[in-house]
């Protein structure tokens, strides 16, 4: 597994998938994120264009972090990758079959809860799956363990209950919530990783504030460039889903791009 600096996100690609992961790992990614929920994901895809990229000497599976995540069948479609009709243990254990077969590996770095079973609480659900993917983790098809779309309650609930902590937290990060800041330092604390997702599409008032226009113009950088920068700085994870060559140059360059202590502060001061 390599250091991780920017996760290439592989959501709402569908038939584009395969190819576009292979582009992603020429261009230089070293880690993916998917999930198997066929809603929003090719997973099959993804672990197509895996077999590309090996067949082609651009990577080996050793040299990649992969990272998919367990759905719940309320965030499905049709196209379940378990029995809903399984007890929650049995469909974790066969959904992560399912993704082991789509990606053509035997274990992934890490796995994810997609989103906890309510948007209020750490539910008996959630107690039974986490437990589930625990199982999966000490038998070896998971390095760690993640979740999403979380709640600093959801994770205050999580902690009290007694059970292991995730290694990662993957969340939506809204500039004008101070950038998550509160489950940021949870995080922080307790030494879990926090990987950012929609950094630009959530956040267009920071993209296109003239400050950042500015910082972007004395770099030589692009405003992206900057949040993806910034995002660095204060301790986020980020992920991209471009579709462009160009942007996943642009995207893997910014982690050449260091802020200053004080021009992180006035970023993070624009709104939130
Ligand atoms: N856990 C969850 O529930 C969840 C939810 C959403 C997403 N995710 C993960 O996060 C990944 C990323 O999703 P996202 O929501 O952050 O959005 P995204 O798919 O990365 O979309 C970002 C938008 O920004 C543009 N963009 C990217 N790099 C750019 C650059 N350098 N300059 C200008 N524009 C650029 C892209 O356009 P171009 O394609 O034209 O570059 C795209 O329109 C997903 O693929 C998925 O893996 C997880």
């Amino acid at each position: 597994m390599t250091e991780l600096s920017l996760l290439y996100g592989t959501a709402w690609k569908e038939d584009r998938t395969p190819a576009l992961v292979e582009l992603a790992l020429r261009a230089g990614f070293r880690a993916i994120d998917t999930a198997n929920q066929r809603r929003h994901y090719f997973e099959e895809g993804v672990g197509h264009g895996l077999a590309a990229a090996y067949r082609a000497g651009i990577v080996t599976r050793d040299n990649l972090f992969l990272q998919t995540k367990f759905t719940y069948q309320r965030g499905q479609d049709h196209r379940l990758p378990y029995d809903p009709a399984a007890t929650l243990s049995v469909q974790v254990a066969q959904s992560m079959a399912s993704s082991l077969a789509h990606l053509g590996t035997d274990y992934v770095d890490s796995y994810v809860l997609h989103g906890p079973a309510s948007n209020y609480d750490w539910t008996d659900a959630d107690a039974e799956v986490w437990e589930a993917m625990r199982r999966e983790r000490d038998a070896g098809r998971t390095r760690v363990l993640g979740v999403s779309n979380v709640s600093l309650g959801h994770l205050e609930q999580l902690a009290a209950s007694g059970a292991e902590l995730p290694a990662y937290v993957q969340n939506r990060c809204y500039a004008r919530l101070g950038w998550d800041r509160g489950i940021r330092q949870f995080c922080r604390e307790r030494n879990i990783a926090y990987q950012g997702f929609s950094l630009l599409t959530a956040n267009q008032e920071v993209v296109h504030h003239p400050l950042i226009a500015r910082l972007a113009a004395s770099a030589e950088a692009t405003p992206a460039q900057i949040v993806f920068s910034f995002a660095r700085a204060v301790g986020i994870l980020p992920l991209t889903g471009t579709s462009s060559a160009e942007h996943m140059k642009q995207d893997l360059a910014s982690r050449d791009l260091a802020l200053p202590f004080e021009i992180v502060q006035a970023i993070e001061s624009i709104s939130g």
